[in-house]
This record gives structure tokens, C-alpha cells and sequence, in this order.
């Protein structure tokens, strides 16, 4: 939200037009980040006005308690079970609709929630549209225990990829560790671009103490770009993306 707490129109043209896809009765993953709180707000109002039912689980703390602030019932995502739709942001989407997500810290909540969906649809502005992943920082949660050592191993996992000496950088709130909802501590790998995405998250996987990377390969169905003038566009990754959105209109 901006400082006159009216949300940002790109935002909320993407966030509206994901609500619409929702119906009476479904069970729903609610995302994180700035995009998501848009679209957790739209969902709570069409939901009171309609008298929608829906169980919803949340991604993080902080949307969970903003989703309970509005009136939507948030259950523990193993009480719910299966979700028929989870709506998130994104950092970064690319035109096979590959992500880079976890700039907020949620990626692991976020990756679990989206796994547990029939459907996952991304809600963005046109300035996370981008040809090839990498420009944001790759998020990667990792254990506290043997950090240094994973660190290690995530820069000898770069340099066999090619991309070894860029920063790889231990994410911080004031000058503590930023810690995630589980209790972990962020890596944010600056890589400037990611020539092999699929390569690149075996090989992080694979390291003992990263409990999960903020690449979403394969897992997103739809994404939802919302313009400054209010229109959406709607990438399936079928088809190639309009150069005007990787320009970032309206940015
Ligand atoms: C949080 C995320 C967010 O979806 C991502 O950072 C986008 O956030 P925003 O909508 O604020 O730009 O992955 O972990």
C-alpha cells in the first residue's frame, strides 16, 4: 500500500482479477508480499459481500494475521488438506512461467502451499515480468546449524555452474539475521541471471542444510499482470510475452 493507503492500481487489477476465479466453497493458499495483501483484502470484501464460504490457509504469519484481521477463516493448511487455488506474488516471472520468489521470506511456506494446489495463479505488476530469471536475488533458506559450511557449499555448487563469485549474501533485518516463520536464516545468491534454472535448483536441493531455494519451476498455471491503467494480461506460458510487458509498463 502506498502512503495514501490506496493500493497500487497494477496490484490491484491483478489482485482483483485473481479473486474473481475464486467461488463459493473452495479451500485457498494465501500468499505474501505487498501483491498478495491486495488481493487477501479484495478476497475478504468480496467475501463478506457475497457470503462467500472458504477455508483459507496462509503462507506466512503475517498474511495469516491479516487475513484473520479481515474476517477469513485461516485454518492450518494439514487441517484443510488439498487446496483447489492458491494466489501469490512473484519476484520474477519468466516467459515458461518459471519464478524467482522469497523476497519476502516466505518462499518455503509458499512453495508448500503452491504444491498442495490444483491450481497456482501469480499476481504481479509488469516490473517482475522479465526474459530470463536472475536479476532479483535468489532467495534460499537455510539452517542456522552449519550456516558457514552451507554457504561453502553453495558457493562450490556456483562455481561448477558457472556462476561462481557473485555474492552470496546472508539476508539481515537492521544488522540482525532475518529470520523466517520456521526459524531459519535467508541467502540471497546475486547472480545477475540464471542460465540453467533447472541445474541451478538440483544442485541447491541437493546441499544438506538448504531447506529450500526461492525457484518455482513449473509450478505456477497461470499469471496475472496487472497494468498501471487498470487492464490485466494473462500469461499461461504457451505463448510468448509482449515486449511492452517486459519493458515493465507502467513502472
Ligand atoms: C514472498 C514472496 C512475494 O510473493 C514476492 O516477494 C513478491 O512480493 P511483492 O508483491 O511485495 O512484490 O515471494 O516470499
Amino acid at each position: 500500500m502506498s502512503l495514501s493507503s490506496q493500493p497500487d492500481p497494477a496490484k490491484l487489477a491483478a489482485a482483483r482479477a485473481a479473486v474473481a476465479l475464486v467461488e463459493d466453497g473452495m479451500k485457498l493458499g494465501l500468499g505474501t508480499g505487498s501483491t498478495a495483501s491486495v488481493m487477501v483484502r479484495e478476497l475478504a470484501a468480496r467475501a463478506a459481500a457475497e457470503g462467500l464460504k472458504l477455508r483459507c490457509a496462509a503462507t506466512s504469519q503475517a498474511t495469516a494475521d491479516l487475513a484473520e484481521s479481515l474476517g477469513l477463516k485461516v485454518e492450518p493448511l494439514d487441517q484443510i488438506g488439498w487446496l483447489d487455488l492458491t494466489i501469490d506474488g512473484a519476484d520474477e516471472v519468466d516467459p515458461d512461467l518459471h519464478l524467482i520468489k522469497g523476497g519476502g521470506g516466505a518462499h518455503l511456506r509458499e512453495k508448500i502451499v503452491a504444491a498442495a494446489s490444483d491450481r497456482m495463479v501469480v499476481i504481479a505488476d509488469p516490473g517482475k515480468v522479465v526474459d530470463r530469471l536472475g536479476a532479483f536475488p535468489l532467495p534460499v533458506e537455510v539452517l542456522q546449524f552449519g550456516f558457514e559450511t552451507t554457504r561453502t557449499l553453495i558457493r562450490r555448487a556456483l562455481q561448477t555452474l558457472d556462476l561462481g563469485g557473485h555474492d552470496v549474501m546472508q539476508r539481515l533485518k537492521g544488522s540482525d539475521p532475518w529470520v523466517t516463520d520456521e526459524g531459519n536464516v535467508i541467502l540471497d545468491l546475486h547472480l545477475a541471471a540464471i542460465p540453467d534454472v533447472v541445474g541451478l535448483a538440483r544442485a541447491l536441493s541437493a546441499i544438506p542444510g538448504v531447506v529450500e531455494h526461492g525457484l518455482f519451476l513449473s509450478m505456477c498455471d497461470l499469471a496475472i499482470i496487472g497494468k498501471s491503467d487498470g487492464t490485466v494480461v494473462e500469461l499461461d506460458g504457451d505463448e510468448g510475452i509482449d515486449a511492452d510487458l517486459l519493458a515493465g509498463e507502467g513502472d
